[in-house]
Parts: structure tokens; sequence; C-alpha cells
């Protein structure tokens, strides 16, 4: 019975995916994908990556804006910001000005 439910359920998205994301996805739940890279709540292990906790949201639209129309160069970030509508990049935005700023020891 419950299988059945879930065909359905799948199915159903299938047929309609809007019922899949009818949803706004929130800042953080956006933000955790970019923990690969900038670790995770924004505090990269790797210095080599810039942190994101605790940078202002203007600076982080900018910048994300800029790399997603091409004017600010980048190795990754380029193909990255490309994937945001500015909804979602101002809701991580919000997001990661919200954690405590990484301090190095
Ligand atoms: C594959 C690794 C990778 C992923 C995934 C990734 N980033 Fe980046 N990010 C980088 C690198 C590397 C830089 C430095 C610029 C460059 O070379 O692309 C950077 C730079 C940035 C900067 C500029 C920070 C500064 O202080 O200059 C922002 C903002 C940023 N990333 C946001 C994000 C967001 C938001 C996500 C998730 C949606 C994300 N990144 C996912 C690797 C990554």
């Amino acid at each position: 019975m419950r299988l059945r439910f879930l065909n359905v359920f799948v199915l159903a998205c299938v047929a309609f995916p809007s019922l899949a994301f009818s949803q706004t996805l929130s800042g953080a739940m956006l933000g955790n994908t970019c923990a690969g890279c900038h670790g995770t709540l924004g505090a990269p292990e790797n210095p080599q990556i810039p942190p994101l906790a605790g940078v202002l949201p203007a600076q982080f639209m900018a910048t994300m804006l800029a790399y997603r129309d091409g004017s600010q160069r980048a190795t990754i970030m380029n193909r990255v910001a490309r994937a945001y509508s500015d909804e979602e990049i101002s809701a991580m935005a919000a997001y990661f000005a919200s954690l405590p700023p990484q301090v190095n020891e």
C-alpha cells in the first residue's frame, strides 16, 4: 500500500514537475549545496577558498551577479552562479550573512 502511494507520487511528479518543486527553496537549503567547496556553514577548511559566513548581503549579491553575467572572471563561480535566480541568490545572501564569520586561529 505504501509502495503504491510512492508510485503514484513519483508518477505525479514526473507528469507535473511543478508538484515536486512547488515551494521556494530556503537560503539554507540552497546554501548547503555550496558546502562541498566553501565548507560547512560557509567556513571552508581550504584556505584557497573564500569563506561565505558573515559576508554582507550587498557584497554577496554584487559578486554573485557579476559572476553570473561574466563581468567578474573566475575559475568555477561563473558556472555555479548561472544556476541561480535573483531570488535564490538573495535568499542565500541572507542565509550566509546570518552565519558567524570564520575566525582563523
Ligand atoms: C566547485 C567548488 C565551488 C562550489 C561548489 C561553489 N564555489 Fe563559490 N567559489 C569557489 C572558488 C574557487 C571561488 C573563487 C573564485 C573562483 O575562482 O571561481 C569562489 C568564490 C565565491 C564567492 C566570492 C567570495 C569572495 O569573498 O570573493 C562567492 C560569493 C561564492 N563563491 C558563492 C558561492 C555559492 C553561493 C555557492 C553555492 C551556490 C558556491 N559559491 C559554490 C568555489 C566553489
